[in-house]
């Protein structure tokens, strides 16, 4: 039987990079399913599907991850996506659609199969609610918004066109507020996910924290 470690909670609270530092640290898989919603959204706004389109255009949308080199990559069909998912544009459509019931469906056999397969850390927004409400261990990680907007800011801050703070804490706020109020599968913590707030915490006390709850909960 795998272990399977859900890791939820809303934008920017570090999910996927202490996520990555926990998994290389402990041996798992590190699956990052923000990633697939985004796919999602690039493809229904490069194809211009329409809302009313989506529940027929998916089962064209090809999506897939191949992990290669320990690194999850995600795919629309042969094409290599994960780069071009990351812009301000995605992160909104992603938000959006992915509150569509039909993408969380299409999405839903994807993520739950790879854990079957593997010893996982998923991370994303519904994996210990609703993709594996049986996951070993649960963690719900979060930090305030305006923390997450600056540690956002300082990623931002040496690329060409980088919004200013108040627009990236704007952006924060609406995507919590999407992603907490979809009827379908919104953004909550499962009633038994461990709350790990990393506000005050470094990265390196935020993994260090997570990797003592699952050592704990795993000991056999
Ligand atoms: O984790 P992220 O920012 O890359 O996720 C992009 C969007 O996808 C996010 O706004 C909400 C959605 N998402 C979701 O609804 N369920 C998940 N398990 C993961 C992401």
């Amino acid at each position: 039987m795998s272990i399977n470690i859900a890791i939820d909670g809303p934008a920017g609270a570090g999910k996927s990079t202490i996520a990555r530092i926990v998994s290389a640290q402990l041996g798992y898989i590190y699956v990052d399913t923000g990633a697939l919603y985004r796919a999602i959204a690039l493809y229904i706004k490069e194809n211009n599907i329409t809302d009313e389109n989506i529940p027929s255009s998916l089962k064209n949308a090809d999506v897939s991850i191949k992990f290669i080199d320990g690194r999850q990559r995600v795919f629309l069909g042969d094409r290599d996506v994960s780069d071009i998912i990351r812009t301000p544009e995605i992160s909104m459509e992603a938000s959006r659609t992915s509150a569509i019931p039909s993408v969380r469906e299409y999405l839903f056999g994807t993520q739950q199969k790879i854990a079957r397969e593997n010893n996982v850390i998923m991370d994303g927004r519904d994996i210990g609610t609703v993709v594996l409400p049986d996951a070993d261990v649960k963690i719900f990680l979060t930090a305030s918004a305006e923390e997450r907007a600056v540690r956002r800011y300082k990623e931002l801050a040496d690329k060409p066109n980088c919004p200013c703070y108040e627009e990236i804490l704007s952006d924060i706020i609406e995507r919590d507020k999407n992603d907490m109020n979809r009827p379908v599968a919104p953004l909550k913590q499962a009633d038994d996910a461990v709350l790990v707030d990393t506000t005050n915490l470094t990265l390196e006390q935020s993994a260090d924290k997570i990797i003592k709850i699952i050592t704990e909960k795993t000991k056999r």
